[in-house]
C-alpha cells in the first residue's frame, strides 16, 4: 500500500472498526486521513452532501471507509466517488466487514463453518452486525436460534430470506434454552442510540446477561462472541472462560480488513 491513502469517515462513534481499518492500512505501508467526529472534523455540519464528499475524496484518497447513521450512506458516497467505498456500518442496516471477521473467528474457534447451531441474542432489530452475520453465515447451512425481546426481533425480511434458503430459524425469548443446544452464542448490546424513548431502552436493557451461571447451563465448549462494545450483557467474570472469544474476535478485524483493503484496491 506504499503511497496509497485510506480515508476513514466516521459519522457515528467507533473504537474497533476505525482502529482496525487504520491499523490494517498502516501495517501494509499505506497512509490514513480521517473524519472522526461529524460535528467537529467534517463539513457535514455545514450542510455538505455525502455525494459531494465522495467527489472530493477522489482528490485525496485511493479508497474510503464510511460509518454513518443513514442506511443509504455508503451507496450515496459511492455514487460520488470513483474510489472504492467500504461500508463500516450504515445505521441499523448492515456491517459487512464485521460479518467477515465474525465468520473468520468462528472458523478459527470451532474449526468449521458448517453443521453449527448458532444463537444470535440481544437487539436483533437494530443490531447491524447480526443482520450481516446471519445472511453470511446462512450460506453455510447453520441452525439458527434468534433470541430477543418481542420488541427487538430480527427483521422479517431477513428471517424470510434465510427460511427461503432452507435455513432452520427458531425465534424465542428464552436464552437459557437456546444456549443449551448451541455451539456459538453471539451476544449483542441493546442499541441505545436507536431508541426514541429512553424509558423503553431502560425497560429492555437488562433483559439478557451472560454470566458464569449461564455458561454452566450451556452446551459444553460453547464459544461466546460479541461485536463489542459490551455494556452489561456479558458479565466481566465470563472473560476468564476459555470459550470467551470476543477479544480474539476484535483482534481478527485487522487481518480481515487488510484482506478487504487489498481486494478492493486490486491487490491479492
Ligand atoms: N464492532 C464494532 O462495530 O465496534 P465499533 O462500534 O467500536 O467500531
Amino acid at each position: 500500500m506504499a503511497g496509497k491513502v485510506l480515508a476513514t469517515l466516521f459519522f457515528e462513534p467507533s473504537t474497533q472498526t476505525r482502529l482496525t481499518f487504520e491499523t490494517a492500512m498502516l501495517r501494509m505501508g499505506g497512509h490514513v486521513v480521517s473524519v472522526t467526529d461529524a460535528k467537529t472534523s467534517s463539513s457535514a455540519i455545514k450542510g455538505e452532501k455525502l455525494i459531494d464528499t465522495g467527489r472530493m475524496i477522489d482528490g485525496y484518497a485511493d479508497l474510503a471507509v464510511i460509518r454513518h447513521m443513514d442506511e443509504d450512506s455508503a451507496k450515496v458516497l459511492a455514487e460520488g466517488a470513483r474510489a472504492p467505498v467500504i461500508n463500516a456500518g450504515n445505521g441499523s442496516g448492515q456491517h459487512p466487514t464485521q460479518a467477515l471477521m465474525d465468520i473468520y473467528t468462528i472458523q478459527k474457534e470451532k474449526g468449521r463453518l458448517n453443521n453449527l447451531t448458532v444463537t444470535l441474542a440481544g437487539d436483533l432489530k437494530n443490531g447491524r452486525t447480526v443482520h450481516s452475520l446471519s445472511l453470511l453465515l446462512g450460506k453455510y447451512g447453520p441452525r439458527f436460534k434468534f433470541v430477543s425481546p418481542e420488541e427487538l426481533r430480527m427483521p422479517e425480511e431477513i428471517t424470510q430470506l434465510l427460511r427461503a434458503d432452507g435455513i432452520d430459524v427458531v425465534e424465542t425469548t428464552n436464552l437459557t434454552e437456546a444456549v443449551a443446544k448451541s455451539d456459538v452464542l453471539y451476544m449483542t448490546r441493546i442499541q441505545r442510540e436507536r431508541f426514541t424513548d429512553p424509558a423503553e431502552y431502560n425497560r429492555l436493557k437488562g433483559t439478557y446477561v451472560v454470566d458464569n451461571e449461564l455458561i454452566q447451563k450451556s452446551k459444553h465448549g460453547i464459544t461466546i462472541m460479541h461485536p463489542l462494545p459490551r455494556v452489561d450483557e456479558i458479565a466481566m467474570e465470563v472473560d476468564n472462560y476459555e470459550g470467551a472469544a470476543y477479544f480474539r474476535q476484535a483482534a481478527n478485524g485487522v487481518p480481515i480488513r487488510m484482506a478487504v483493503i487489498s481486494l478492493v484496491t486490486g491487490l491479492d
